[in-house]
């Protein structure tokens, strides 16, 4: 079969990255530094080991282009890796487009997500140093679901903070969580100080992850054998993510094309991270390829925030980072896409957004779904609600380039399967859903809040 008749590209094992790629040895500009939440002072890797693994530590300010996958975790990678890149060839056909449109589809790990790429190596490293337990924060569910799971292969005790809303929305993705060995509860929960502050203030919230953060990062405080673990934002979890774009790149060849756009959606932007990083040597090399990450308009973190210094949590554990914010304080409305609400976006891809690599759209809720149900009826799988955000604008760069009379040939990084948020979808198609968007006067108030530095 010819190269253009192909619709999936698979790679055999021996194709996984042995490195994972950082863009950090490539930015025009480094970032600025961490702060100390309580000084203000710029971060020394000590002020970050009462949480985290030195290894990861190590990672998060490494500017080595290359940095080696470890062989326990290659091991675990061979369970899903390499995922199959797509040709949308039936979406296509359904829009009526010349372009081509690829999808790299994350969705094949055990968990139903990217999130194990980063899993993996982060639990790894803290096993090598001895840790006995670890806790963190998870908005749909998809990252406590990974964690857990590097947990139970490495023998550690996982313990995980849900974002109420979706712990009530999502109620399964906590019954595999429990499956895997973790433990699970809805945030704010009774169990930490920042949990109870925050009920006390508004028991009816729905929480965030700004507010689940808290309370994993005050927990692994108390304890001597306890770390924490981010699923996102942070530089070593864009590392982490690298092996999709390298992955992404080979399948390109193996397609004879190449991207003129790459989009992802954006939480805290690992997974858009992952796919368009590797990409960047490339751009700043002068090819013409546009990276666009995409966030909700309930949450548009790059789109109307401000590029400041803020905590990465609601109470203020965190190490104060420079990132695109709309306040440490700010609760986005309950959403479908829980993973994207999240009011930072992760350093890296801040200061390639603020320096004109990258690109940023905010999309609506209900054109999001329509573009995730005509997915699903086309390229047959059902996408999780934050991945359908990429989708959405994978459509429109479509569209729009039918209208421009140009062909494109566009790639979307599908970060994870919507299997477990079908309440989600029953509301959509039962015209139950609303697009909430964020008013000026609710940014300015949240931006109030930001550290005076
Ligand atoms: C399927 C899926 N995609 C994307 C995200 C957003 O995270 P990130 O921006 O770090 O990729 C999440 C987060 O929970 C997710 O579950």
């Amino acid at each position: 079969m010819s190269r253009e008749e192909l619709t999936k590209f698979i790679l055999p094992e021996d194709k996984i990255p042995k490195f994972w790629y950082n863009v950090q040895a490539d930015m025009p500009n480094p970032l600025e530094p961490g702060l100390n939440p309580k000084t203000h002072e710029p971060l020394a890797p000590s002020d970050l080991e009462p949480i985290f693994a030195r290894e990861l530590i190590m990672q998060e300010v490494s500017t080595e282009r290359y940095i080696e996958i470890p062989e326990p975790v290659r091991q675990l990678y061979k369970q899903y890796r390499p995922s199959p890149l797509f040709r949308a060839r039936n979406l296509e056909k359904a829009i009526g487009t010349d372009c081509h449109i690829y999808y790299k589809y994350e969705g094949v790990s055990p968990v139903g997500s990217h999130k194990l790429n980063s899993s993996l190596p982060q639990v790894f490293f803290n096993k090598q140093q001895g840790i006995k337990r670890i806790t963190t924060e998870t908005g749909a569910g998809q990252w406590g679901t990974a964690l857990s799971l590097a947990c139970k292969h490495f023998g550690i005790e996982a313990m995980i903070y849900m974002v109420k809303v979706s712990f009530t929305q999502k109620p399964y993705r906590r019954s595999i969580m429990e499956l895997y060995g973790g433990t699970c509860v809805a945030s704010p929960s009774t169990l930490t100080e920042s949990g109870r502050k925050e009920l006390e203030k508004n028991p009816d919230t729905p929480g965030t992850l700004a507010i689940a953060i808290s309370e994993a990062v005050e927990d692994a405080l108390k304890r001597d054998d306890t770390n924490y673990s981010l699923g996102s934002v942070l530089n070593h979890v864009c590392l982490h993510q690298s092996v999709i774009g390298q992955e992404a790149r080979m399948q390109m060849e193996m397609a004879d094309d190449y991207p003129d756009i790459i989009i992802g959606c954006c939480g805290g932007g690992s997974n858009f991270a992952g796919i368009a990083f590797p990409f960047i040597p490339d751009k700043l090399a002068g090819k013409n390829i546009r990276l666009i990450g995409v966030e909700p308009a309930a949450c548009p973190t790059m789109t109307k925030g401000v590029f400041a210094y803020d905590y990465g949590d609601s109470s203020g554990y965190t190490p104060i980072m420079k990132m695109y914010t709309l306040g440490h304080g700010f609760t986005p409305s309950g959403i479908h896409a829980g993973g994207l609400r999240y009011h930072g976006e992760s350093p890296l891809v801040s200061q390639l957004y603020h320096d004109g690599l990258l690109e940023a759209v905010a999309v609506k809720q209900n054109p999001t779904f329509e573009a995730a149900v005509l997915f699903a009826r086309t390229e047959s799988i059902v996408p999780a609600p934050e991945s359908a955000h990429a989708i959405r604008v994978a459509i429109d760069e479509a569209l729009k380039a039918k209208q421009e009379g140009v062909k494109k040939t566009i790639l979307f990084n599908l970060s994870g399967h919507g299997q477990l948020d079908l309440y989600s979808y029953d509301r959509y198609l039962s015209g139950d859903t609303e697009d909430v968007e964020f008013s000026d006067k609710e940014l300015q108030e949240s931006l109030k809040d930001l550290p005076r530095i």
